[in-house]
């Protein structure tokens, strides 16, 4: 033992003369910074140090001996000299406050690099000393000013009750990012609008309108064919289901109210944790409908539809997001259910659209002339339908019914395992379909009365798997880098 010790000892003073090498560099000066704490001190942090009737120059000193010095407050007029292991930032309970004939000196790395500080211009930095690029917060981090929090968040943040938080109208994604409440998602009369679930949310605050029947329903799978609460809300009644996929379907109970969704936005809270459905007309109302379900379902998707071909207006609180929402990827594959539509605005009559499909069969690209589905004007392209056999043309007219044009053999035009590229030139004149990057298109029509394409998109009609659609090359107006969100912005 003792020799393994005396062993120990020997290696020292070879180390003491590496450090030594290493301090004998000579050491850059100790810079304190005074130019943000003018008739200003640091309180709420306990001094490392404290001396009085010092000058400056010993107050600065002090501070330089001090391993770990980080900041201190100087008083000319009384020699008063407080030094700090700690700075303005690294605890929301230190404050840097006015206080006359003091000045707070915040020690600094580069002088010249100071004021290219984020906050240096700010309030946050002038008047209340958070200045240094450690002053920033994410969300639910401790703050004392709103400008600690804003570089680093995206989407209206606040510093309320000292935490960094997403303001009121916003609600929390993740550390860094708020996203808005109650936007309006818009259903069509006859698509579904799926939402992902993020959070753990399990229970939701919305409102809705629309003069017929809506649906919102929480999904086990991003799909129709798995377990789910479904709410089917008409003016009078709210109807409650509950489907296990393949296994039962159980109509759970009817409330019957009268709620004028026809007429303005009606809110509603909708609560599932585990399997407590809970419904109740405004937050914190007389709850209208209850049930306890012995085998809970577990909900990761969320989608409304407006159906008996009306408008549908819905906003929920927050916690939803598109399904492949962050997946930042260019060549991001975007999933569509059955009976669905991923629309957006078009503000052009010729334009094209290129894209790659995976699916047995029926990829379809709809446009269309307005929002609402019943009696609209519709294009809809569809390649390798009737069992991928054959691809048409199909025009919906209002008040007349579909017509059928340019029906082609096209033979495994799909594929279920491989992405297949297709690219469509829509133009006032005519409709082209092409094949990969061939030259000459496999369907075409000749439109003989055109209408104002202001909605397009792909469209997922009756299978059971998903359609998978990935944009080639990307086409940042279907991504969140354009604005792009699904069921929103498609009304005015
Ligand atoms: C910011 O937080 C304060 C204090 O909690 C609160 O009064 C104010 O309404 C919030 N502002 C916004 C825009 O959320
Ligand atoms: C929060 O989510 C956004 C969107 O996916 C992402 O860009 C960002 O990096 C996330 N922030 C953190 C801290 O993970
Ligand atoms: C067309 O696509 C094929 C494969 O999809 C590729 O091998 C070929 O180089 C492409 N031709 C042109 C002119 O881009």
């Amino acid at each position: 033992m003792r020799s393994l010790c005396a062993g120990a000892v020997h290696q020292l003073p070879l180390l003491v003369v590496l450090v030594v090498t290493v301090l004998s560099v000579p050491a850059s000066a100790l810079v304190a910074s005074g130019r943000r704490g003018q008739a200003r001190r640091l309180v709420g942090a306990t001094p490392a140090e404290t001396l009085s009737t010092v000058s400056q120059e010993r107050c600065h000193l002090a501070c330089h001996q001090r391993a770990g010095c980080r900041s201190f407050n100087f008083h000319p007029g009384t020699g008063h000299c407080q030094v700090f292991t700690v700075t303005a930032c690294d605890s929301s309970s230190y404050i840097v406050e006015p206080a006359d004939g003091w000045t707070f000196y915040d020690v600094v790395d580069d002088l010249s690099a100071e004021s290219g500080q984020t906050l240096w211009s700010q309030e946050a930095c002038v008047r209340d000393g958070r200045c240094r690029e450690s002053c920033l917060r994410r969300l639910g981090q401790g703050c004392r000013h709103t400008q600690q929090c804003q570089p680093l968040v995206t989407g209206v943040t606040n510093c309320s009750e000292l935490v960094c938080s997403c303001s009121n109208a916003y609600w929390r994604y993740n550390e860094t990012l708020c996203m808005p409440r109650y936007t309006t998602f818009f259903t069509d009369g006859q698509s579904w609008v799926w939402k992902k679930i993020v959070n753990g949310m399990c229970s939701t605050d919305f409102r809705i309108k629309s003069t017929g029947t809506v649906q919102v329903g929480v999904f086990e799978a991003y799909t129709h064919y798995t377990g789910r609460y479904i709410l089917k809300i008409s003016q009078t009644n709210i109807y409650v289901y509950r489907y296990e996929y393949g296994v039962s379907s159980q109509h759970l109970g009817t409330v019957s109210k009268t709620l004028e969704t026809d007429s303005r936005f009606v809110r509603i809270n909708f609560n599932w944790c585990s399997g407590q459905l809970r419904v109740s007309k405004g937050l914190g109302q007389t709850t209208l409908f209850s049930w306890n379900d012995a085998s809970p379902l577990q909900p990761k998707y969320l989608a409304v539809r407006s159906s008996g071909r009306t408008a549908g207006y819905f906003r929920f609180a927050g916690d939803l997001v598109d399904p492949w929402f962050g997946d930042w990827s260019l060549d991001r594959v975007y999933s569509i259910p059955r009976d669905t539509m991923v629309a957006r605005r078009r503000h052009k009559q010729d334009f094209w659209v290129e894209f790659e499909c995976r699916i047995k069969r029926d990829c379809n690209w709809m446009a269309r002339e307005q929002t609402i589905w019943h009696n609209s004007n519709i294009w809809k392209v569809i390649i390798g339908g009737w069992d991928n056999t054959h691809s048409a043309i199909h025009r919906h007219v209002s008040s007349v019914g579909w017509q059928s044009y340019s029906h082609t053999a096209t033979p495994a035009i799909l594929s279920a395992t491989e992405l297949r590229r297709f690219r469509i030139h829509f133009s006032p004149q005519a409709i082209r379909v092409y094949r990969d990057n061939q030259t000459e298109p496999f369907m075409a029509h000749q439109v003989g009365a055109p209408f104002t394409i202001n909605y397009d998109g792909p469209h997922m009609c009756c299978n059971v798997e998903n359609v998978d659609f990935r944009l080639a090359p990307f086409d940042a107006g279907w991504g969140y880098e354009g604005g792009f969100r699904w069921g929103e912005n498609l009304v005015d």
